[in-house]
């Protein structure tokens, strides 16, 4: 299994260091469901290693292996790898017999699936982990228009050192994310959804939606990027 995130293992943690609005929110979940959880695309454990710190068990899947092998040294180093469970697989056929209360896909996960048929079959896997009543908490993102102006085709520096640049087709809703920096390089697809869409495979996949926010401080959903969700088994 090779993965375009294996090249930026190293680089992922300086590349996201702005990004920190989420991860009191997913800490909040896993401790609300009773602290034990599946994240699927744990990556380098920017999420599950606070997650674990507030003391829940993390089952972490990615199909990146060097992602994993970032995320076990950040947990052997915050002394939390007992708390954490790495496995290398697919998050639409997930390597996982145990079934949890809670199943999160956090950071836009999700928009690396191509077309519905993988995105049911991930949201069916997601369903399947879960005990009766579980929830299934992800976000994604569909970009403004002035998003797409201000970035196309652009190499912006995101991070001291580190240079993005996002090339989108509006019509096959696809973002071509490239990024380069003294520790790695890639580039990678992400294929985004309107709300709207994200709603009716939740339902076809047997989810009720209980929550569809705007942000990470449960703002409800009125338009914007950033959608995060929350849906409980059916
Ligand atoms: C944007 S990163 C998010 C990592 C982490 N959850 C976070 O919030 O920082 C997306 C992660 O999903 C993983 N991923 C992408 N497609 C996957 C798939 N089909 N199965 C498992 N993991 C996948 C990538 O390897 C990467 O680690």
């Amino acid at each position: 299994m090779s993965s375009a995130y294996d090249p930026i293992a190293r680089l992922y943690d300086p590349w996201s260091a702005s990004v920190v609005e989420d991860v009191s929110f997913y800490v909040e979940e896993a401790l609300s469901a009773g602290g034990e959880l599946v994240e699927l695309g744990v990556g380098t454990g920017r999420i599950a290693i606070p997650t674990a710190l507030a003391g829940a068990n993390v089952i972490g899947v990615d199909s990146s292996r060097e992602m994993l092998a970032v995320c076990a040294e950040h947990a052997r180093a915050a002394g939390v790898e007992q708390r954490l469970d790495l496995r290398l697989g697919d998050l639409r056929r997930p390597p996982v017999d145990e079934r949890v209360p809670l199943v999160t896909c956090p950071f836009r996960a999700y928009l690396h699936l191509r077309d519905d048929a993988e995105r049911l079959e991930a949201l069916a896997a997601a369903r399947r982990l879960l005990r009766p009543g579980g929830r299934l908490v992800f976000d994604v993102f569909a970009p403004s228009r002035e998003d797409v102006e201000e970035t196309d085709g652009r190499w912006i520096e995101r991070e001291p050192g580190i240079d993005e640049r996002a090339d989108w087709d509006l019509e096959a809703q696809t973002l071509t994310l490239s990024v380069r920096g003294r520790q790695g390089a890639s580039t990678m697809t992400l294929w985004w959804l309107e709300p709207e869409r994200w709603h009716s495979l939740l339902a076809e996949a047997g989810f009720a939606v209980e929550g569809c926010y705007g942000w990470f401080d449960r703002r409800p959903y009125s338009g914007g990027e950033d959608t995060v969700w929350v849906a409980v088994r059916k």
